[in-house]
């Protein structure tokens, strides 16, 4: 592996989506500070855009890493209401989620515009956190392995196999998020080994799970070999429903 390469540490990336004032988004950045948090685990949060430089001024001093739910793949232009990854880099944004479902679903956001952005975050030193994950539909019909190869190997077409490794993937199936419906621990770590294996450069890269992950169900998701961390929506929003989301990650934790 690339000395420049991150090993699979532990990491649980709270994704805000749009939720928090940036009243509201300092007072819970102030308490994840407050928290002990396990040295040998990366936590990350993605506040909305209107709050990323508040949060950034509360977390100065903390091991707490700040990312942007989304981004456009120019550095600059006639693009309306677009942020670009140097406007990011500048407020101190080390991370990007790129592709969650619910912007491919809303914004139209294709695997192509993925593609684009991982690699203008990595160009400019940002490590993406690529959403894939299948429908319900797909589920049901057994495409899930179809999907998410397909989404995976677009995402990182022509990007290099050093900078993938450096990359974060996370597996959402969409029937699983914001709905209760968890998948199991077997199931999600059998996809990911797939995602794993489908791009060179993923077998060192960290892979997460996402969907209705919560503090009941974290210890058994990470116990899996194949998965990294979590990338949280619900129970990201409150300081003590992600303190037990890191509190599922310390047994993989201190086996890594
Ligand atoms: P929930 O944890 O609310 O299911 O959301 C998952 C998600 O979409 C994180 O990006």
């Amino acid at each position: 592996m690339n000395a420049g390469v991150v090993a699979r540490r532990p990491l649980i990336a709270g994704n805000w989506k749009m939720h928090k004032t940036i009243a509201e988004a300092r007072t819970l950045a102030r308490e994840l500070c407050a928290l002990a948090l396990p040295p040998q685990i990366d936590v990350v949060v993605a506040p909305p855009f209107t709050a990323l430089a508040a949060v950034a001024d509360e977390l100065k001093g903390s091991r707490i890493a700040l990312a942007a739910q989304t981004m456009h793949d120019f550095a600059h232009g006639p693009y309306t209401g677009e942020v670009s990854a140097p406007m990011l880099v500048e407020i101190g944004v080390r991370y990007v989620i790129i592709g969650h479902s619910e912007r491919r679903a809303f914004c139209g956001e294709s695997d192509d515009a993925v593609n684009r952005k991982v690699r203008s975050a990595l160009a400019n030193g940002i490590v993406p956190i690529v959403a894939v994950g299948e429908t319900a539909s797909e589920h049901e019909l057994g495409e899930t392995h179809a999907k998410v190869t397909l989404q995976t190997r677009a995402a990182f077409a022509d990007v290099a196999t050093d900078d993938i490794a450096r990359c974060v993937v996370a597996y959402e199936p969409i029937w699983a998020i914001g709905t209760g419906l968890v998948d199991s621990p077997e199931n999600a770590s059998a996809v990911i080994a797939q995602i794993r294996a489908c791009v060179d450069g993923l077998a060192h890269a960290r892979i997460l799970y996402g969907g209705s992950m919560k503090g009941d169900n974290a210890s058994a998701l990470m116990a899996m070999p194949q998965i990294d961390g979590g990338l949280i929506g619900g129970a990201s929003l409150t300081a003590p429903a992600f303190a037990a989301v890191i509190d599922g990650a310390r047994a993989k934790a201190s086996a890594t």
